[in-house]
């Protein structure tokens, strides 16, 4: 108890001081990535259903997406209210930070048939863009495997239904695909739960 409270006064102390530090470079992106810990966890390993990890995350993903929530052109629950405080510059830092960090898969339940009929829809459509069963962080997208399935479903209906932007080749395959498609989709990624799943030689 005492700990957690000495340890709550010392990132509060933390964050009054990289607010009022003035932006004097190095900005420290652990400190601003204390600032997403309430919602996406601390280190970026999310604790809760409809919110991404973003540990592990590609910078280059990574500062595209915050840009796009900063300027209306990603539909969002509360991301664009978070990110409209912050500067390009400390996006980067933040990029470095989570880009360090190593993902761990949610610890989730999944229907391993499913699972198993989800594996070959994306290794059909998805793996060229996604690869690596889409445990690999590719610079212009992050691991969609080992997200929690409350997200990637509010993810789909995004790109179906909310006009969230995405590549010309991922709209055709994903328009083609059925509602049953898309959950055994979402149970193959709930499935890969293996964190040296995620461990990538480059
Ligand atoms: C109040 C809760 C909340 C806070 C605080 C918050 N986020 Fe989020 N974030 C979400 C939710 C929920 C989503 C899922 C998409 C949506 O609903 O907009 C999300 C999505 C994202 C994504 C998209 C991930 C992907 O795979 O495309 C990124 C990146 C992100 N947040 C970064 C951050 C950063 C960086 C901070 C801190 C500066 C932060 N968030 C603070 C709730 C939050
Ligand atoms: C032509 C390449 C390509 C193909 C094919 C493709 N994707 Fe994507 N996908 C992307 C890119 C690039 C993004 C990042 C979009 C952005 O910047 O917001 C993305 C984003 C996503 C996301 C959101 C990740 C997040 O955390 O927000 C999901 C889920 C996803 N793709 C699933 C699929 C599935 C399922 C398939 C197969 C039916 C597929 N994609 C096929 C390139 C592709």
């Amino acid at each position: 108890m005492r700990r957690n409270m000495i340890k709550a006064v010392l990132i509060t102390g933390l964050l009054a001081m990289a607010s009022t530090a003035n932006a004097e470079p190095p900005v420290s992106g652990e400190l601003l990535a204390f600032q997403c810990a309430g919602c996406h966890g601390f280190n970026g390993h999310s604790v809760g259903p409809a919110t991404p990890s973003l540990a592990g995350f590609p910078k280059e993903y990574f500062v595209d997406t915050m840009m796009a929530y900063k300027q209306g052109d990603r539909h969002a629950t509360i991301m664009d209210r978070v990110a409209w405080g912050y500067t390009r510059e400390q996006f980067e830092a933040m990029a470095e930070f989570f880009a360090a960090q190593p993902f761990i898969p949610a610890r989730q339940e999944f229907d391993a048939e499913l699972a198993a009929s989800g594996a070959a829809i994306h290794d059909q459509h998805c793996n060229t863009c996604h690869s690596e069963g889409g445990t690999y962080p590719e610079p212009d997208t992050a691991q969609i495997a080992g997200q929690w399935a409350p997200y990637l479903r509010d993810s789909f209906e995004d790109f179906l239904v909310n006009d969230r932007p995405q590549p010309r080749g991922m709209q055709r395959r994903l328009n083609g695909l059925s509602a049953e498609d898309i959950e055994a989709l979402v149970h193959y990624y709930a499935s890969q739960q293996d964190p040296a799943a995620y461990v990538h030689a480059d």
